[in-house]
């Protein structure tokens, strides 16, 4: 059973961050932004699909565990597929959508997930016509990707979409990784001068989604609200394998486009010096991913 945390904690985070959301934007303003965060991820997508963790069975057990049916399901910013695998192992069959076509390249290929790209924005007909049928979904996932969408008109697609009363919707993500105190003492500070290099949308991350504007019902009596409920993911990297997943954030692409090299060699010095204290070469990477799940109840 995953841990919960409070739905009364961070009630403050939560003003502040859905703030952001409610801006007055234009639907021109809206567009560009949506293009800008989906164009973040062209670029290192072999880093992506190389070093990014996928997530536990645990979770996906937990989520299906909540949806009635088990026939289709909407993984939306697949990227390179790290959900939409394991969800083809429960669900009948999987759309699996991303705006980057060269994230979808290095998806794992099965015969029951169909991958699609999309534009960043898509219309109501869009929608219905490359994703799904009117209330035809049992559940929507979105892995480390929610905080990139315009959430209004996102949500008002899922409600439209999911079966009602019991459609669920299921989006996480994760924060910092842990590896040992060595490491993290060197991580931790490093991670906070990458801040300038991450869009806005990453403190909603940072808050471990308590933050982020969530309007669904919570699915059963056996948690009292939507989340976040916490799990771990684990992957085994070497320092190759570590600096790799750090290549893969969108604020080390955009600090490189600024002519900035987070990875400097004082930096490297001081992550190799680190890593190599325990003698182990290749080692345990937990980062913590933090759960928001909700139904979709009767919505017209
Ligand atoms: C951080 S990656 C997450 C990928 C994968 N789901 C995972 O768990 O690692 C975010 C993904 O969302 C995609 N993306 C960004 N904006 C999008 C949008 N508006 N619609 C669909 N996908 C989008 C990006 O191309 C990228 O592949």
């Amino acid at each position: 059973m995953p841990r919960g945390t409070s739905p009364h904690m961070g009630a403050l985070h939560r003003i502040v961050l859905s703030g952001f959301y409610k801006m007055k934007r234009s639907k021109g303003q809206i567009r560009e932004r949506e293009r800008e965060m989906a164009d973040l991820f062209h670029k290192q997508a072999d880093d992506y699909a190389e070093a990014r963790p996928s997530y536990p069975e645990e979770l996906f057990q937990f989520i299906a565990s909540k949806t009635p049916n088990h026939d289709l399901v909407w993984d939306v910013g697949t990227g390179s597929g790290q959900a939409a695998n394991a969800l083809a192992g429960i669900y009948k069959n999987v759309v699996a959508t991303d705006t980057s076509q060269k994230q979808l390249d290095f998806a794992p290929k099965l015969p029951n997930i169909q991958y699609k790209c999309t534009p960043p924005t898509m219309t109501m007909d869009e929608v219905e016509r490359i994703v799904a049928a009117q209330s035809s979904l049992d559940l929507v996932t979105i892995a480390q990707a929610l905080h990139w969408f315009d959430l209004p008109t996102f949500y008002h697609q899922v409600k439209w979409l999911l079966k009602k009363p019991h459609g669920v919707i299921a989006a996480w993500c994760y924060t910092i990784p842990e590896v040992n105190d060595c490491v993290d003492t060197i991580f931790r500070p490093f991670y906070v001068d990458s801040k300038p290099y991450w869009d806005p949308a990453r403190k909603l991350v940072d808050d471990k989604y308590r933050g982020i504007e969530f309007p669904f019902e919570r699915v059963d009596d056996e948690v009292d609200h939507t989340g976040p409920l916490e799990f771990k993911t684990k992957r085994v990297m070497d320092l190759e394998g570590f600096f790799r997943y750090i290549r893969s954030w969108s604020a080390y692409q955009t600090a490189k486009e600024k002519g900035v090299e987070l990875l400097r060699d004082d930096v490297v010095e001081s992550f190799k010096r680190a890593w190599s204290e325990d003698g182990e070469d290749r080692k345990a990477v937990v980062f913590p991913v933090h759960l928001r799940i909700g139904k979709v109840g009767n919505f017209n």
